[in-house]
């Protein structure tokens, strides 16, 4: 399989859309995965899952095992979940504890990944325990979110965020509680699902519902160095079933961001939900959708989440059906590759270039 840069012209007008060999064969994902998830930072959770010293939760990255840690100092860490012994879990699920215990034969770790007793180890010649510790991963914080990067070479977080933080300067996301969580697998490539959420092309066709409410005209992408922004301005007026609540207020509108390679962040004034893509095998993929409100304990609060959840999950249906018809004809022998509508596809036709670019490796700095 040929993954060049050079496989996504750089002219919008004149380029076509990744071969179909891209969203289906293994030999793809094992790539992408090394230089695409194994580069790029990803959201693994939020800080408040850690809070207290002994705090932690296992994650995974690009199939690396981790463990995010608040140690005795109150530092965060994500380090790594594979016992330096015969590479078992150090830790499952989450919780609090004063130390880590390697659930195969019991080597013990300190919150800080320092390894501090190995039972019955006597006589192992050229083994300094005190010199042995789990590797750690770069972990940085946005706002409560925390991302890991497997790549230590990475610019900074912040440089990644900077245009979704300009744009939601004011916003207090940070003051934004959790309150839902719904996953979703598709029989799609991760891919098929990211391409769809980059263009509000589809959205007369397959969101009728969605397009009454949207100014469609008004709609457009924005793209930036590793993410980008669809702005979608809710139609003024309108008939008595709309479901979002003041229409009349431009400001309202909601910022549609995603950052390379996976993340979606949809922002409103008083809430936000993030989406997160995640490959699961070449044709499967999992979207982990979370919602956040402001005053989660109010009782108006809960009438707009449940509308908003219903309302989400609804399009997400929509999305999900059209993805897996998607993938069935992405198989087709008369089938390989498309073109992009200069108009509404220029945040799909971004995305293959960041993602040919990535895979052509190896320079990401
Ligand atoms: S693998 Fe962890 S103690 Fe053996
Ligand atoms: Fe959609």
């Amino acid at each position: 399989m040929n993954h060049r840069e050079d496989s996504v012209d750089p002219r919008l007008a004149r380029a076509s859309t990744i071969p179909s060999a891209w969203y289906l064969d293994p030999e793809t994902l094992s790539l992408e995965q090394e230089r695409v998830f194994g580069r790029t930072w990803q959201l693994v959770g939020r800080a408040d899952q850690a809070k207290s010293p002994g705090d932690f939760f296992a994650a995974e990255v690009a199939g690396e095992p981790l463990l995010v840690c608040r140690d005795v100092d109150g530092e965060l860490r994500a380090l790594s979940n594979v016992c330096r012994h015969r590479a078992g879990p150090v830790a499952r699920g989450s919780g609090n504890r004063r130390s880590f215990q390697c659930g195969y034969h019991g080597w013990n770790y300190a919150l800080d990944g320092r390894l501090r007793s190995t039972p019955e180890f006597e006589g192992v010649e050229s083994f300094d325990s005190s010199r042995v510790r789990l590797p750690s991963w770069r972990l940085e914080r946005w706002g409560p979110f925390l991302f890991v990067n497997l790549d230590s070479g990475a610019a900074p977080l912040a440089e990644e965020m900077r245009e979704v933080s300009g744009k939601t300067a004011g916003i207090p996301i940070g003051k934004m509680a959790p309150v839902e969580r719904r996953d979703y697998v598709l029989e799609c490539n991760w891919k098929v699902y990211v391409d769809n959420y980059l263009e509000g092309y589809h959205i007369p066709i397959v969101h009728p519902q969605l397009f009454r409410e949207l100014d469609y005209n008004a709609y457009h992408t924005d793209t930036y160095r590793s993410s980008s922004l669809q702005i979608a301005p809710i139609r003024p007026g309108g008939g008595s079933d709309r479901r979002y609540p003041n229409p009349e207020n431009r400001a309202g509108d909601a910022l549609y961001f995603w950052v390379f390679p996976n993340l979606m962040l949809n922002i409103y004034l008083d809430s936000l939900s993030t989406n997160v893509i995640l490959p699961l095998g070449p044709g499967k993929t999992l979207t982990v959708f979370e919602w956040f409100f402001l005053d989660p304990e109010r009782p108006e609060t809960h009438e707009a989440l449940r509308r908003t959840v219903e309302f989400s999950d609804e399009i997400q249906h929509e999305d999900i059906a059209i993805c897996e018809a998607v993938q069935r004809g992405l198989k087709s022998r008369a089938y390989d590759r498309g073109r992009y509508s200069v108009r509404r596809e220029n945040g799909v036709h971004h995305f293959h270039r960041l993602l040919a670019r990535a895979l052509a490796g190896p320079a990401s700095a």
